[in-house]
This record gives structure tokens, sequence and C-alpha cells, in this order.
């Protein structure tokens, strides 16, 4: 039986400093591959919204949309850890509903995990969940639920200020008992400090080297999502590209009956056709 990667591998990661390895999915064929390709972590993350569902930000994202596409992604795999994001307003009215929701992750989605965004504000909520049996993991810095709050798309953490109550935040979210951290779009020296000072691990987003691990939207370093790339994504082939191609060619063989070929189709035997024949 293949072993799953657990919330103790991300523990031993970080001791042995080994990086984590984690990207979204929100399919079943892409996590079957990311899982047989020993991804560590995949994440179903609520940017399901922008790169498969065509809304503007993640704020449009429900429960029911989360819950169909972890559904699909555990069916295809086997070892990876799946991380559920909470969706905008799941883990806001209270302890009982973000419990609830949680669970309806893990228990109806078949993921092993939960990741929600933000730090002090989210506290009962991840304390709640945690007490429930849920492992939860943390996501700080710029938090896309939060983007009309903060007025777009906006590293943070660049002021004194605000560098001190991330590192507040974090570690308020390591004592409420998360096993890891997501940093996104933080200053790579402050995300390096971060790291450093935490006990549990750190994974980065536009984050730099120094986290402890790194997460990127498959479908912007498959090349996949065109509307917007940000700064910190690294396209490792350009999959729009090559599906572009072939489309092309598709349309251009079907135009000039090169396909279908005969290898491509089913055959009846000619006295079934003869036979028909007599009949209408
Ligand atoms: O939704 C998502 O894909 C995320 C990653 C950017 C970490 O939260």
């Amino acid at each position: 039986m293949t072993k799953r990667f657990t919330t103790a591998d991300f523990r031993k990661a970080k001791k042995e400093n080994t990086k984590i390895k984690m990207l979204t999915a929100y399919d079943y064929p892409t996590a079957k591959i990311l899982d047989e390709a020993g991804v560590d972590c995949i994440l179903v993350g609520d940017s399901l919204g922008m790169v498969v569902l065509g809304y503007e930000d993640t704020t449009r994202v429900t429960m029911e949309d989360m819950l169909h596409h972890i559904k699909a992604v555990s069916r295809g795999v086997k070892h990876s850890m799946v991380v559920g994001d909470m969706p905008f307003l799941s883990y806001h009215m209270g302890a009982y509903e973000s419990v609830r929701n949680a669970g309806r992750l893990v228990q109806e989605g078949g993921c092993q995990s939960v990741k929600l965004e933000g730090g002090e504000e989210v506290l009962d909520s991840v304390k709640a969940i945690i007490h429930a049996g849920i492992p939860v993991m943390g996501h700080l810095g710029y938090t896309p639920q939060s983007v009309n709050v903060f007025g777009g798309h906006k590293a943070q953490g660049r002021t004194l200020d605000s560098a001190k109550k991330l590192f507040e935040d974090a570690i308020l979210l390591q004592e409420a008992g998360i096993y890891a951290l997501v940093l996104e779009c933080v200053p790579y020296r402050l995300a390096e400090f971060l790291s450093n000072k935490l006990d549990i691990p750190t994974v980065g987003i536009g984050a730099g080297a120094g986290c402890n691990g790194q997460v990127l939207v498959t479908s912007d370093m498959i090349g996949l999502f065109r509307d917007f790339t940000p700064r910190h994504n690294k396209q490792f082939v350009d999959m729009g590209k090559l599906l572009s191609e072939a489309v092309d060619k598709y349309i251009i063989e079907v135009n000039e009956g090169v396909f279908p070929k005969e290898e491509n189709s089913y055959t009846i035997d000619e006295q079934v056709i003869d036979e028909l024949k007599t009949l209408i």
C-alpha cells in the first residue's frame, strides 16, 4: 500500500531540511498525474474560482464548488496529502459553522486537511477545527479572499508594522496548533526570517527560497490559465500553446477528412448494412 504524506511528514521535512513540494489540482486526471509524480501535498485551492470557474477572484467560490472539486481530486490521489481550501465566509460565522464546514470537506470531500486564510481574527475557528481532529494549514501574507480589503493583488509585510503583525499572527497560529503555514507574496527576507523563527514548516508562494516548501497554482505553472500571470509564477511548460496547436491541427484534419481514419472508427459486418438497406 502507498504511504500517504502526513502532518508528521511536514514536521519531519522541516527537521531534516527537506523541501516540501506542493501544487494545486482541481480535477481527477491532474491530481493523478501530480500524485504519481511524487508531489507531497495537493491543494484544492479556491484559486479554482479564477483558473477553472472563470470568476474574477476567490470570493465567489462556495462550499459546494469546493466539495465538488475536492471529491474529484481525492479520487485520483493515493500518496499526496490532499488539502481542501475553506472558501470565503465558511469559517467566519463562529466555531460551530467552521467545524461543520471543515468536517464536510474531510468527510464528504475526502481530503486529509483544510487550509484557511488569516491570523488572529480566525483563531477561534482554527482552534475549534483542530479540536475536532482536523489538521489545519494556515495562510498569511497576501490572502486572496481579502482582495477587496487589500485593494488588489499586493505583496504584504513590507512595512515594520505589517511585518510585525505577520510575525505575531504566525506565532498565534502556531500556538493554536496548525501544522504548516502558507506565506503568499511576502518579501523573501521576511519569509526566510519567519521560517527560521517558526517550529512549523512554511510553504511559500511568492515568498522566496527561504521557505521550507513551495507551492504554485498548477494552471499558472503549466501555462493553462492566461488571463493573469503573477510575478512569482514560473511557467514550466506552455500547455496553453500546446493545446491551441492541437486544436488548430484537429480543425484542419476534420476539415480535410484526414481525421478520423479507419483505426479511429468501429466496424460492422457488411451484411448488416446490406440487410438494413433492404428495410429502409
Ligand atoms: O487557492 C490557492 O491556490 C492557494 C494557493 C495560492 C496557496 O491558496
